[in-house]
């Protein structure tokens, strides 16, 4: 294809901004999608985006668009995750754009994502065509809307799009703004071959498929590639494009996206951000790549059956292909057994590939609660980094314990100035800004330790501004804090996957309402069970749990079958996510309960 007439780009948006949407009207527009086939929301094929209604995954998609200048352009679409979780994506798939789409809600305006957003593609240097969508809403308010995007961004909004994604409105003057003000990619076309691997998965048939951008020369089916940082080679079988069903194409040549597949057996041979090029004229230089992302959050990943370690293992591996933010490495637990600790963006990320490695992989896991990563020096003087409690050096041992900071840039209308300030103090947050940006919208900015968002901190901001909250955060580095260990014992034993790291202050009430807690999910057994908090040797919180009566359904007045079986099978059900701790079963729940309480 001649590359004057390709136009690569991505849209970006706030969560629920109607990024997906826009993408069906662009697929329907195009004719990519008969109106037989379509359905809401195209592009989020994974059950799990459907049902939660959120974009996971970056997807591509070709586009062939006839333009009032007479010509026909391809289009490729590749649609990002707006989820704060899932930056590393949207990073990832602007580094293979000219330009993008910036999507904002015209009822609601500029949000914290859409600001993150907008920064990674100034980053990446695309041209911004500002998109106002929603304006079928009653409430929608372009000017104010336009006026916020001038003011924070600094964008120039004066011809921003109306649109409605829902309605179909404006979806013309999308596309013609693509083709008009979104250059067409640069590169060698006749240059040894470099492509960016962006994205890749394992397929049973197929093997590693990668999904590309080609930035200089062709890729064939035949062709002998090699990967810049490992310099394995390989013989591509089978280049394609998705349109949106994969379709393979003889090639794919300079400024293409698309994927290929070489017979790639092991997981390992292909990292995203790495640059393929060919054996036979290889290019000099690699692409300069991503940038690494560090996990943020970690907790235990544990199979249920202990049989099931090694399916978690390859699970894992494969998994990481398709996500190389999270990260694994074997953990041994006296409480769970064999099993990996991992690390994640954060919770939601956490969430999800959980749910994946289940759904995907048939697996049965149970989950400890997430952590962050301490660093901590020793007397020794050497430092150390800890993200599992179960692992915290004695107390006598420690010289200093830092944990992360973060710095959160949250979005609320003026109303619940009042509320979240009180929720950022009770989480030991310090506020370094307030500032109007628009007339009753305001901007807080704030430093906070990271364990306490990852607790409960996103909900909770949610729910005390009635989900009008938006927000954004970044890493600032480690502060020292004063920090201990709660241990919890069960029938007189501890159980490592229980500890928590929390701050001395809230040590007292954290313990105190984790034990009780435990009592209300840890099922009744046959014996007394007695749980214990406790720092150091210090015990600050104890429950018991009384022994079961031996007919659990006797409780059940009366004949009343269906509440008898409801009962029972909701034990049964229980029973799968049971862990055996000595004579104690422990219910998944359990070791989550610090998200709880
Ligand atoms: P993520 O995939 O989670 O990042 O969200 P998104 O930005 O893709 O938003 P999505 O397209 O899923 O739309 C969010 C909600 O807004 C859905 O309920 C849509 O039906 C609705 N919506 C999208 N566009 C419009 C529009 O133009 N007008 C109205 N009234 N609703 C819209």
């Amino acid at each position: 294809i001649d590359p004057r007439f390709i136009r690569n780009f991505s849209i970006i948006a706030h969560v629920d901004h109607g990024k997906s949407t826009l993408a069906d009207r662009l697929l329907e527009a195009t004719g990519t999608v008969s109106s037989r086939e379509m359905r809401e929301q195209y592009l989020d094929r994974m059950d799990l985006e459907r049902e939660r209604g959120i974009t996971i995954k970056a997807q591509t998609v070709r586009l062939t668009y006839r333009a009032e200048d007479g010509n026909t352009y391809t289009l490729n679409l590749i649609d990002t995750p707006g989820h704060v979780d899932f930056v590393y994506e949207v990073s990832r798939s602007l580094a293979a754009c000219e330009g993008a789409l910036l999507v904002v809600d015209a009822s609601q305006g500029v949000e914290a994502q859409t600001l993150a957003n907008v920064y990674l593609a100034l980053e990446n240097d695309l041209e911004i065509i500002p998109v106002l969508n929603k304006i079928d809403l009653p409430q929608a308010d372009p000017e104010r809307v336009k006026a916020e995007i001038e003011e924070i961004i600094g964008l120039d909004a004066s011809e921003a799009i109306l649109a409605s994604a829902k309605e179909g409105i404006g979806t013309k003057e999308i596309l013609e703004a693509i083709v008009k003000k979104i250059p067409p990619p640069k590169g060698e076309p006749q240059g040894p071959l470099r492509a960016l691997i962006f994205d890749s998965w394992f397929d049973p048939y197929l093997g590693v498929v990668v999904l590309i951008r080609v930035v200089d020369g062709r890729i064939y089916k035949g062709q002998k590639i090699k990967m810049m940082s490992t310099g394995k080679t390989f013989e591509v079988t089978k280049v394609g494009i998705f349109a949106p069903h994969p379709v393979e194409v003889e090639s794919l040549s300079m400024g293409e996206v698309g994927f290929f597949a070489a017979s790639i057996k092991e997981v390992r041979d292909t990292k995203i951000g790495d640059t393929v090029t060919e054996v036979d004229q290889p290019a000099a230089t690699p692409l300069p790549g991503f940038r690494e992302v560090k996990p943020m959050v970690f907790c235990g990943l544990f199979p249920v059956e202990t049989a099931q370690y090694e399916a978690l293992r390859e699970a894992m591996e494969k998994l990481w292909l398709n996500d190389p933010a999270f990260s694994y490495e074997p953990e041994t637990s006296e409480a769970l057994g064999f099993g990996f600790r991992c690390g994640f963006l954060g919770l939601l990320h956490m969430e999800i590939v959980q749910e994946r490695l289940e759904r995907e992989f048939g697996l049965n896991l149970i989950s400890t609660a997430p952590a962050v990563r301490y660093r901590i020096t020793l007397n020794s003087g050497e430092e150390i980094y800890v993200d599992n409690p179960a692992k915290f050096p004695p107390r006598d041992r420690i010289t200093q314990i830092e944990e992360p900071y973060i710095r959160a840039d949250i979005y609320i209308p003026k109303e619940y100035i009042g509320p979240v300030v009180k929720l950022c103090e009770e989480k030991r947050g310090e506020q370094k800004e307030m500032r109007y940006i628009s007339q009753g919208r305001v901007l807080l900015v704030y430093e906070l330790p990271f364990a306490e968002v990852v607790l409960d901190f996103y909900d909770r901001l949610k729910s005390v501004s009635r989900g009008y909250a938006s927000l954004d955060y970044e890493p600032i580095g480690y502060r020292p804090s004063d920090l201990v260990k709660l241990d919890i014992y069960i029938n007189k034993q501890p159980v490592d996957a229980l500890s928590a790291i929390v701050h001395r202050d809230k040590a007292y009430y954290r313990g105190r309402d984790l034990a009780a807690k435990l009592k209300e999910v840890i099922p009744r057994q046959l014996f007394e069970v007695v749980i214990q908090a406790a720092i150091g040797s210090r015990v600050i919180a104890r429950e018991r749990i009384p022994p079961l009566r031996k007919n659990v359904t006797a409780k059940c007045y009366g004949g009343d079958i269906t509440r008898k079986r409801k009962l029972l099978e909701k034990q049964k059900e229980g029973k799968k996510r049971m862990k055996q701790f000595g004579r104690v079963e422990i219910p998944q729940e359990a070791f989550l309960a610090v998200l709880k309480i």
